[in-house]
């Protein structure tokens, strides 16, 4: 992607008419109450953050006499397009969990050739690890929130790398998948991991590999179907008649947690994979199933072809993969033509279960679900998650319980995710133009969303959350440029949320608008043109007086990635240089302490760097000004005036990792003591051609080294010195 320069000092008068200086205060009183409240309750993710770090650079002036200041405690890491992982002098790095790593006792090793047998990925880590969350473990097995030396790490397998998984790469003939085996292991390298890790005497991590804990979730794993659109006509396939289960889970990408210790693996890009021939299927379906199956981007012959697999099938672990009607039923109940509807959810895992079966929560909306991410904890008050729907022009949501918290659901895992996760409103964003926005609510029978909208007449509640897309479009939603990542910042409550890109054939020039207000040409060094918004920016928001469940917020822009090389103001916005310019912000991640973490997937601004991770001490929403972005498209010009955070400097804003060559750097946990970082290197060597991998050439060759192929791989990174990663108070 790309970077940019330009300089925006603060205007006093701006901020001085702001409104959000009203919420600032209140921000301020919230952070002191709720801490009170939570000391009070004696459980809360917040609380152990306050006092499990010690970093707390907060509010509560009655306990904190020598104000300290949280800072970036390491030196920018260059850009570079190395096959390595680079992180900063005085830190170090090492591999924990890879592609093929078996995680059950018996498992030989990984061969990395290709011929494993496909069953025994059931016990072995997936592809593509992507989003991940630390759980401490304490002694007597149960979740701590302070257990800083044991813990669950569970993570998405989103996808895979096909050319690497075989000997020699997938079989295709004639459009087709040939060897049934090939296919059962890419399902199962799809999916979720739990894995035990411990941190030994000396300071070194390593997954224990017959834990009991240890647990794969994959495209096989039976899955409840839970929350109002489950036992509905729509969900009825052959495997469940009834439309109360499905099997397992697929692209999942990031993630979330709860404060009943359970994870939330969310499914991405699920539409891509069902094979829908629309020449043949379309004359089958209602006017309302292709409305359906158009705005979720059903059709093709599944990008992995695995529907296509022919013979035996009894249990239609190939046939329901094909999202066609086939069958003669009227309900559906004897093929997989409603299949489709039963993924695009966010899926719970209690991972301290092991044997537990995972539920779809179908209340949290069906859509490219990037994540979900939790809102500040607070007993007596509803659970808050901000998701963003992964797709050009898509749209950010929010998800509010109708029921309070209540700390002593915390141990009562899934019972407790059917309380708050299968019964809640959920949201939709609209940016105004002014900085002021609105929570639009998804809900049959208001806002448009009634059996008279006109491009979808709505049945019922069910059909409503199955189509969230359609009825964020009838609510008048705001299409963004890629919502992904969403994070909340741990004392003040304001979201971030990357919108990682856009191009000029999904939003042109004059689609530009304050939320997205960027249109301009990132040449790649070679003179390859890039229009629209191709590096990418972050929005933020503040709730209305503190209240994650509030309907209205205020927000600015906080960051416009860019190459530190384009020095136009209006294209290179926050000024970055060349210790921080970035390209596509994907995810983005609050440690305890304060610390914004910013990874990229990017593809714009690879002819100068790989993909990145960078450490950032945010301010909070409104600490900027007004900005006008003069926008160029050729001869044609339009400015757009917007909210743009205060200026961010290498003070508080540097690179701190770059990946190997063709990888995506996304997912990180930390342990409750900010000692230790996890880190997800995704789809290294990615970009390798069939004809280079046949010849045993590969883009990467990480982690193992020169000849090997390439491992999407868990690292760890800790301080030489033992220290807090990141940041630390001075
Ligand atoms: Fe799976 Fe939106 O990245
Ligand atoms: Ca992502
Ligand atoms: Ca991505």
């Amino acid at each position: 992607m790309t970077h940019a320069r330009t300089d925006t000092p603060i205007e006093i008068e701006d901020i001085g008419t702001n409104s959000s200086s009203n919420e600032e205060f209140s921000h301020v009183l919230q952070a002191r109450m709720s801490r009170r409240s939570l000391l009070k309750g004696g459980f809360g993710l917040a609380a152990s953050s306050f006092m499990g770090t010690g970093l707390l650079a907060c509010a509560d002036v009655d306990t904190i006499e020598t104000p300290k200041t949280l800072q970036l405690n390491f030196t920018a890491v260059p850009k570079g397009t190395a096959d390595v992982v680079a992180v900063p002098s005085g830190y170090s790095s090492s591999v924990l969990y890879r592609l093929g790593d078996p995680i059950a006792a018996g498992v030989p090793a990984y061969r990395n050739d290709g011929t494993d047998a496909a069953a025994s990925y059931a016990q072995r880590a997936g592809d593509h690890h992507d989003g991940m969350h630390y759980f401490g473990v304490s002694a007597t097995g149960t979740y701590s929130l302070t257990a800083s030396d044991r813990g669950l790490l569970v993570m998405n397998h989103e996808a895979i790398s096909p050319l690497f998984l075989h000997p020699t790469g997938p079989t295709i003939v004639n459009n087709a998948r040939t060897v049934p085996d090939e296919v059962l292991k890419e399902m199962y390298v799809h999916g979720i991991s739990v894995i035990e890790v411990n941190r030994a005497a000396n300071g070194a991590w390593s997954y224990k590999q017959d834990s009991a804990f240890n647990r794969r979730v994959h495209t096989l794993t039976d899955t409840i179907l839970s929350g109002p659109a489950a036992r509905t006509l729509y969900m009825i396939t052959k495997y469940s008649p009834d439309g109360s289960r499905t099997r397992g889970t697929i692209n999942n990408c990031a993630n979330g947690y709860t404060p009943w210790g359970t994870y939330l693996g969310c499914e991405e890009n699920y539409a891509g994979y069902f094979r829908r021939v629309t020449a043949t299927d379309n004359a089958n379906r209602t006017p309302k199933e292709l409305t359906s199956f158009a705005r979720n981007g059903i059709a093709g012959n599944g990008r992995e072809l695995w529907a296509t697999v022919a013979g035996s099938d009894p249990d239609g672990l190939y046939a329901r993969w094909n999202t066609m009607k086939l069958g003669a039923s009227a309900d559906g109940s004897d093929d997989y033509r409603n299949v489709a509807n039963t993924y695009g959810w966010n899926v719970e895992v209690d991972p301290f279960n092991a044997t537990s079966t995972p539920k779809k929560r179908t209340a949290m909306g069906r859509f490219a679900h990037e994540g979900a991410w939790l809102g500040p904890i607070r007993a007596g008050q509803p659970l808050v998650f901000y998701m963003g729907d992964d797709s050009r022009g898509e749209y950010v949501y929010k998800y509010v319980t109708n029921a309070n918290w209540d700390p002593a659901d915390a141990t009562r895992g899934l019972a407790a995710g059917d309380k708050y996760l299968d019964d809640g409103k959920l949201y939709v964003a609209r940016f105004n133009a002014d900085g002021t926005g609105q929570w639009v609510e998804l809900r049959f029978g208001q806002n448009g969303i009634t059996a008279a909208n006109p491009a979808y007449a709505f049945a019922d509640q069910a059909d409503v959350l199955i189509n969230t897309r359609l009825a964020a479009d009838a609510a008048g939603a705001t299409k963004m440029d890629r919502p992904e990542w969403g994070a909340v910042h741990p004392t003040n409550g304001d979201v971030y949320m990357t919108m990682t890109n856009n191009s000029s054939t999904v939003r042109t020039l004059a689609s530009t608008d304050a939320a997205n207000p960027r249109f301009y040409n990132d040449k790649r060094t070679t003179g390859q043109d890039q229009r629209g918004n191709p590096n990418g920016h972050i929005i933020r928001w503040a709730e209305t007086a503190g209240n994650n469940a509030a309907t209205t917020f205020s927000w600015d822009i906080f960051l416009f990635a860019a190459r530190a090389s384009v020095t136009d103001p209006n294209i290179n916005v926050s000024g970055l240089t060349a210790a921080n310019d970035m390209s596509s912000p994907d995810g983005i991640w609050f440690s305890r302490s304060g610390v914004l973490w910013i990874q990229t997937d990017d593809g714009a601004y690879t002819d100068v760097t790989n993909c990145m991770m960078l450490a950032c001490i945010p301010g909070r929403v409104g600490d900027g000004t007004t900005k006008t972005i003069v926008n160029t498209d050729g001869a044609a010009t339009k400015s757009v005036t917007t909210k743009v955070g205060a200026q961010m400097t290498e003070a508080n804003l540097r690179r701190f990792l770059v990946g190997p060559k063709d990888c995506e750097i996304t997912g990180i946990a930390e342990t409750p003591d900010g000692k230790t970082i996890f880190v997800n290197i995704q789809h290294p060597g990615e970009d390798t051609s069939s004809a280079n991998f046949l010849a045993g050439n590969h883009n990467s060759n990480w982690p193992g080294g020169a000849g090997s192929r390439p491992r999407s791989a868990t690292i760890v990174i800790t301080r030489n010195d033992g220290g807090e990663v990141g940041a630390s108070l001075v």
